[in-house]
């Protein structure tokens, strides 16, 4: 299994934030991971055709469920494929929370995703509430039967973990709460898809990763990469955090 470092730039970042994009792929000739960044839609045909021939990936956010049609200000899968990505991040906690984004719309799109040849990263997370309340494992278990897509494989999936009271706060979960919910889920995937492929889908840890605490994320089991907010919008943290992971 290759390991993912995977960026969210989230609603940041206009065309002078290329060059950080730059930096990293010039750094990164031949990582030991798989780095990924996913831009804002405005960005993403710019950073493909900037970091075009290196080993940087791009993706997109967000897609509709839909190939075509009257959905004005969406962006089909086809479309994000069209503009260099290869990948797209689906069911993320700010566009279910924002955008009311079911389980059953997030597997909706990610059929699209996979239709157009893209691997959606499906997020599935607890708010601090359902940690609170001791229903951790039933809620992230039940977002990840209804979110990932029929047929999906380990070629074509990957889930990242990111609890919603974690993202953006500088908090994060201890290290055996990491390790309980990443063994739940392999084995949740397992039951889903069957063991071989279930063994291969890359499982992220997403929520306050930064430089100082990725080693320690990193080693734990079933954490196969990261999925970076903050952290990943200057190349200097993400190369950090690529380095830890290639390090893992
Ligand atoms: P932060 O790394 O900024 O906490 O964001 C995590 C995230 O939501 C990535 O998708």
């Amino acid at each position: 299994m290759r390991k993912l470092a995977a960026g969210n730039w989230k609603m940041n970042g206009l065309t002078s934030a290329l060059a950080e994009a730059k930096l990293l792929a010039t750094a990164y000739p031949n990582p030991a991971c798989e780095i990924l960044l996913c831009p804002p839609a405005t960005l993403l045909a710019p950073m493909a055709a900037a970091t075009n021939g290196s080993a940087l990936a791009v993706g997109g956010q967000n897609c509709h469920q839909n190939a075509s049609g009257a959905h004005t200000g969406d962006i089909s899968a086809a479309m994000l494929k069209d503009a260099g990505a290869t990948y797209v991040i689906l069911g993320h906690s700010e566009r279910r929370a924002d955008h009311a984004e079911t389980s059953a719309l997030v597997k909706a799109k990610a059929h699209a995703a996979l239709t157009a040849g893209l691997t959606p990263v499906v997020c599935i997370g607890e708010t601090e509430a359902e940690r609170d309340a001791g229903s951790t494992l039933q809620v992230i278990g039940a977002q990840l039967d209804a979110s990932i897509p029929d047929g999906a494989t380990a070629a074509t999936l990957v889930v990242a973990y990111e609890p919603v009271w974690a993202i953006g706060t500088g908090r994060t979960p201890t290290i055996p709460q990491i390790a309980e919910v990443h063994a739940f889920l392999r084995a949740r995937l397992t039951g889903l898809i069957g063991q071989t492929e279930a063994a291969g889908v890359r499982l992220l840890y997403g929520g306050s990763v930064k430089p100082s605490n990725a080693a320690e994320i990193f080693a734990v089991p079933h954490v196969d990469g990261a999925l970076v907010g903050g952290a990943s919008l200057k190349a200097a943290d993400f190369g950090a955090i690529i380095d830890a992971l290639s390090a893992s």
